[in-house]
């Protein structure tokens, strides 16, 4: 597979909860090497949208693919094998917090892989220096700041050296200038390891600064109402997807 080619399609994907629908009709792909971005108001479904194409909840009606493979309606062993390219960070590190940060990140690799334990030591120092915790191996999780319990937790997403990373709120309750770090730490870890990433969020600066493109999902109208380079969608979007720019910018 080559840069730009799709990922991820997902195509007529309506989600829900029972009989509520959340958004329909959803049309769009993942290109490899990209940082695509799904944006929105808080409620409007990105979370949900995630859980999609993680196959933890089921659409009501449409189908998610990855790369040739259709993914909705796969069996449990084919949704293991496709997502085993994959890694996770879920809004909120969860790390395990008896652990310390090198067993939190071994944990993929002791579950996954049959790599003896002196490798196993030697990818989790690697993967905690990508994210400029070198030398916290054996710290635990409450004994680090908000920002490096993020990075610890991209540094477990990343222990299996995914193809694609999903991110939920990289930003969220973090200090701007923290935040602005983990923004920088998503694409230089896009860029070392060639990863596609998925970033779910609200936070415009995050948008502006990584996004490739973005999708905006409307809680109002239940749709995808735009699609695009986050620069062109906050000068040119829809009138409503202008608003979620500037009302989201930080006032003075
Ligand atoms: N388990 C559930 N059962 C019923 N409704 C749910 C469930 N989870 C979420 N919802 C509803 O689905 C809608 C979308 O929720 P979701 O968590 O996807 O939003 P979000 O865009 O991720 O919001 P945030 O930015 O606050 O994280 C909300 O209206 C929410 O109330
Ligand atoms: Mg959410």
């Amino acid at each position: 597979m080559n840069v730009g080619d799709d990922v991820i399609s997902v195509r007529g994907l309506t989600m829900g909860f029972g009989d509520r629908v959340i958004i329909r009709d959803l049309d769009f792909a993942v290109r490899r090497g990209e940082v695509f971005v799904v944006m929105g108001p808080s409620g409007c479904g990105k979370t949900t949208l995630l859980r999609h194409l993680l196959g933890l909840q089921e659409p009501i009606s449409g189908e998610v693919r990855y790369g040739d493979e259709r993914f909705t309606g796969a069996s449990p062993q084919e949704r293991e094998r496709i997502l085993r390219r994959v890694g996770v960070l879920f809004q909120g590190s969860a790390l395990w917090t008896s652990m310390t940060l090198a067993e939190n990140v071994a944990l993929p690799l002791e579950q996954f892989t049959p790599l003896p334990a002196s490798s196993v030591r030697a990818v989790v120092r690697l993967k905690l220096s990508l994210v400029g915790l070198g030398g916290f191996e054996d710290y635990f999780p409450w004994e680090l700041s908000g920002g490096m319990q993020k990075r610890a937790g991209l540094a477990r997403a990343i222990s299996l050296d995914p193809e694609l990373l999903f991110i939920d709120e990289p930003s969220a309750s973090l200090d701007p200038p923290t935040a602005r770090r983990l923004d920088a730490l998503i694409l230089q870890l896009r860029d070392a390891l060639g990863t596609t990433a998925v970033v779910v969020t609200h936070d415009v600066a995050t948008i502006v600064g990584i996004g490739t493109r973005a999708l905006f999902l409307d809680a109002e109208s239940q749709r995808a109402t735009a699609e695009g380079a986050p620069s062109e969608l906050r000068a040119r979007g829809p009138a409503q997807v202008r608003a979620f720019f500037e009302g989201s910018v930080p006032g003075p």
